[in-house]
């Protein structure tokens, strides 16, 4: 039996991913794809990825700061596949301000769519999730959400470390229905977003292909070896 395949016989796992257009999401949607998934790629721009040579990629549109978005992605990618193992929420943003420098405006847009748009997308998918009896929820954290590394990045690391505190609580929530939730913390990865804010070459930054190996990893861990939260650093800190 394929390692995918369900007991059930319903097919191979469905994942969806948020923010899957650029980036870490789009690197785990074509890693998880090679290893077996089906997935669903939430993007402000649907667009079909090349590496899906044969189509059967679901695509929808999905913007984090609507919060009608996620129950409509979650409906129609239900219709695709008819079921839901795991999601990846890691549409996020940064904006480089320190807490002095900065408006409510800015904290307000961060924590819509790196803490709000997470919550409402387990929400949205939580039913699918407990069926499978091991669904799986990863929320692209930080290590901003551990730790306050600098002044610029403070504002970002509030709706980090709120959005670790979400995966926690949809770990606790989720536990006894056979979910399990996984916060991942990298440090610079070398994406667009790290390559904006800092002049540290890419080639020391953690290779997005890496996280994307993680995230399909913690995916395959059976109820039993349950991960809450993986640090992952390019460079020596004290802690992480
Ligand atoms: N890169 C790092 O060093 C680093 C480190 C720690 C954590 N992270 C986290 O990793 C996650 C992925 O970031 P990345 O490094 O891959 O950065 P990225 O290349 O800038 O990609 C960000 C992704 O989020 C999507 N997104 C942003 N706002 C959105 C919205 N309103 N609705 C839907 N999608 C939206 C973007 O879509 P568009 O293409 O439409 O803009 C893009 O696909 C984020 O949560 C980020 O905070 C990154």
């Amino acid at each position: 039996m394929n390692q995918q395949t369900s007991e059930n016989g319903k097919g191979a796992r469905v994942a969806l991913i948020s923010g899957a257009g650029r980036g870490i999401g789009a690197i785990t949607a074509a890693e998880l794809v090679r290893q077996g998934w089906r997935v669903s790629l939430g993007m402000r721009q649907p667009e079909r990825p090349a590496w899906d040579v044969n189509g059967d990629v679901h695509l929808h549109a999905y913007d984090a700061t609507d919060p009608g978005a996620e129950a409509l992605w979650l409906e129609a990618a239900l219709g695709a596949f008819g079921r839901i193992d795991a999601i990846v929420a890691n549409a996020g943003i940064m904006i480089p301000k320190t807490v002095i420098e900065a408006d409510d405006e800015d904290l307000d847009a961060m924590l819509a769519v790196n803490v709000k748009a997470p919550r409402r997308l387990a929400k949205a998918a939580w039913e699918p999730l407990a069926q499978s009896g091991r669904g799986r929820v990863i929320i692209i954290g930080s290590l901003s959400g551990k730790r306050v590394k600098s002044a610029k990045s403070g504002l970002y690391a509030m709706s980090k470390f709120a959005a670790v505190a979400l995966s926690h609580a949809i770990r606790q929530t989720g536990f006894d229905l056979g979910i399990r939730a996984t916060a991942i913390c990298p440090g610079f990865v070398a994406t667009d977003m790290a390559l904006s804010i800092t002049d540290r070459p890419a080639d020391l930054m953690t290779d997005p292909a890496d996280i994307a190996r993680i995230i399909a990893m913690l995916l395959d861990l059976p109820n039993e070896a349950s991960v809450a939260e993986f640090a992952i650093n390019c460079q020596l800190e004290e802690f992480f």
